[in-house]
């Protein structure tokens, strides 16, 4: 990380009333849990892109809700790490102030966040494929002895998570664009995510065209990087410890 940008960073945190931050799975991954792309997200050899599907469910639920249990065996042992917790106290220090996470890990959440938009739901709930109704973890318990498991409205249930090729839901994008549309954030941190969702770039187009500051913190170039102001190449922890000390 250049001092200089890190200097800019700070110069805008230090004024700003409005920040917006973009999550991916980067950011949870200093607390554990693989990322989705590159060689440590692969389970017994299989790719998380081929699993994290509607057509891969439809082959084969059983794997693919073994691959869920394996990924919310490590959720439920991971813990938020330095970089959810700086997020936490920025919740509380900027008026305005929203992560829109692509994660389903509820890292941010038990950071003790509570302005979070989870673009892609969360692993811990399941919902019906035949009726679309959603269940909570206390009313459904998803084993390796019950799978596939069989929903009482005559589906299977699936986890209540956006895959790779849906379709999502309106309402966290709609959370999202009325965040972005009132006042424009001073400044808007993209941590840990390959960028690769269209709805990324179109938010970080919408944060420069009003003249915020778009920050990057990845330790890889994505395709997000050639259009930030500023790319701190370095572990989320890392690089928000440091912002976060600089600011106070
Ligand atoms: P990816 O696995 O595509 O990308 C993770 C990004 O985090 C990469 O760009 C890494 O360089 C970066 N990274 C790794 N370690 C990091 C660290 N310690 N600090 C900061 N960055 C780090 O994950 P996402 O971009 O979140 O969706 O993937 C987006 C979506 O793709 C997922 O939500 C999932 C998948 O399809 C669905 O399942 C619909």
């Amino acid at each position: 990380m250049k001092e200089k940008d890190l200097e800019k960073v700070v110069s805008v945190m230090k004024i700003a009333k409005k920040v917006f931050v973009i999550t991916g799975a980067g950011i949870s991954a200093e607390s554990g849990i693989p990322v989705f792309r590159g060689s440590e997200g692969l389970w017994k050899n299989h790719d998380p892109m081929q699993l994290a599907t509607p057509e891969a469910f439809e082959k084969d639920p059983v794997l693919v809700w073994q691959w869920y249990l394996w990924r919310r065996s490590l959720v439920a042992r991971a813990n938020p790490n330095a970089a959810h917790k700086v997020l936490s106290r920025w919740e509380k220090t900027y008026p305005g102030f929203l992560i829109a996470t692509q994660n389903v890990d509820r890292l941010h959440h038990r950071a003790g966040n509570e302005k979070v938009v989870e673009i892609h739901g969360n692993i811990w709930e399941v919902r019906c494929t035949k009726t679309g109704r959603v269940f909570s973890p206390e009313e459904v318990d998803i084993t390796e002895e019950n799978l596939p498991p069989k929903s009482p409205e005559g589906g299977l249930f699936r986890p209540n998570v956006v895959w790779f090729g849906e379709i999502l839901p309106p309402e966290p994008l709609d959370e999202i664009s009325a965040f972005l549309s009132q006042e424009p954030p001073d400044i808007c941190f993209v941590i840990g995510t390959s960028a690769l969702f269209y709805y990324i770039q179109s938010w970080a187009h919408v944060v420069k065209m009003h003249g915020g500051l778009l920050v990057e913190i990845n330790p890889d170039e994505t395709p997000l990087s050639a259009r930030a102001d500023i790319c701190l190449r370095a572990p989320a922890a890392t690089a928000l410890t440091r912002i976060n000390e600089l600011c106070s």
